[in-house]
């Protein structure tokens, strides 16, 4: 079953080189577990990574959680072979594939052409896998929405700031906080806005990316918030440490989501035959309308789907 509409609100990294991390990832309750063939594994361990990726996600126990292997980029010579390997070894057994530093959407059509070629070879459901697309440079942000329709599989558009902020120069090495000298507002909100753009104009996911001070909790939580508060659907989370606070800040507050459930269920009644057919309504002291009745949508989405 596709993934594309599932709860995303605590992605967790995993290093495809430590069979550690990977066997203590299959008892956490991240919504997702990525395993990395990337940044998280050195060029030697690569591909001995790739065998105990394959293998981990065959041996399975990995429950609801949606299973992403992060392959390299095309600028790599890696990319072709992490795909085939991990696909044709364990594709069964796998949701999405996470493309990093995404420039252009001919590279998310490379990635669908060779996923659909070993989908044929491997007698696989064709388009099946997933691409979670991450945006990790100044080209990549520019090209977004191309980025975001260049593949019916692409289920999410992920911001990565470490290697956007080295992409655009940013006089800062502490990824997701303020650079220094920069009073003036939110230095990310362009960047945030415009992969959350992307991804409601063309029915995506918008995941943020990680936050590298992993025993600050509350500056997590802080960073966090901010794309929360805009609409982004789930974080990636580094450690054990940052699921509960990602798990929560991407959820709707209980408050909200019962709110939400009370005018649904306040706007079906209201504009039915019975409830005298009308077009707005108040619940205690506040109107509500259509817009209300979709803005409640969302809220009661996201509850339902995090199993509120
Ligand atoms: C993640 O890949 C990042 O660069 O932040
Ligand atoms: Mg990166």
């Amino acid at each position: 079953m596709s993934t594309r509409n599932r709860a995303r609100r605590s992605c967790l990294a995993v290093p495809g080189s430590s069979q550690k991390f990977i066997d203590k990832a299959r008892t956490l309750p991240a919504d997702q577990v990525f395993l990395d063939l990337e940044d998280a594994c050195a060029p030697l361990a690569k591909p001995g990574a790739r065998k105990t990726i394959v293998a981990a996600l065959n041996e399975g126990g990995w429950g609801e959680r949606i299973r992403v292997v992060r392959v390299n980029d095309w600028t790599t010579e890696w990319t072709y072979r992490d795909v085939t390997e991990v696909v044709e070894g364990a594709g069964a057994n796998l949701d999405a594939i996470m493309l990093p530093k995404v420039q252009t959407a001919e590279q998310v059509v490379a990635l669908d052409l060779l996923l659909t070629q070993i989908e044929k070879t491997m007698g696989y459901e064709v388009g099946r896998i997933g691409i979670e697309a991450q945006i990790e440079n100044a080209l990549g942000l520019t090209n977004v929405n191309a980025i975001a329709t260049a593949s019916p599989r692409v289920e999410t558009i992920i911001f990565g700031p470490a290697d956007f902020m080295a992409s655009i120069n940013m006089k800062s090495l502490v990824v997701g906080e303020q650079p220094p000298g920069y009073d003036v507002g939110d230095a990310y909100h362009h960047i945030l806005m415009s992969i959350l753009m992307a991804a409601r104009a063309h029915d995506k996911q918008a995941i943020d990316g990680p936050y590298l001070q992993i025993k600050d909790v509350d500056g997590f939580r802080r960073v966090a918030g901010r794309s929360a508060a805009l609409g982004f659907d789930g974080k990636w989370v580094l450690h054990p440490g940052q699921i509960d606070a990602a798990n929560e800040t991407y959820s709707p507050r209980q408050e909200d989501y019962d709110h939400a459930e009370n005018i649904l269920d306040a706007y079906e009644w209201y504009t039915s035959e019975a409830g005298g057919k009308r077009g707005a309504a108040m619940i205690g002291d506040e109107m509500i309308d259509e817009a209300s009745r979709k803005m409640a949508l969302v809220i009661s989405g996201k509850g339902r789907a995090a199993g509120m």
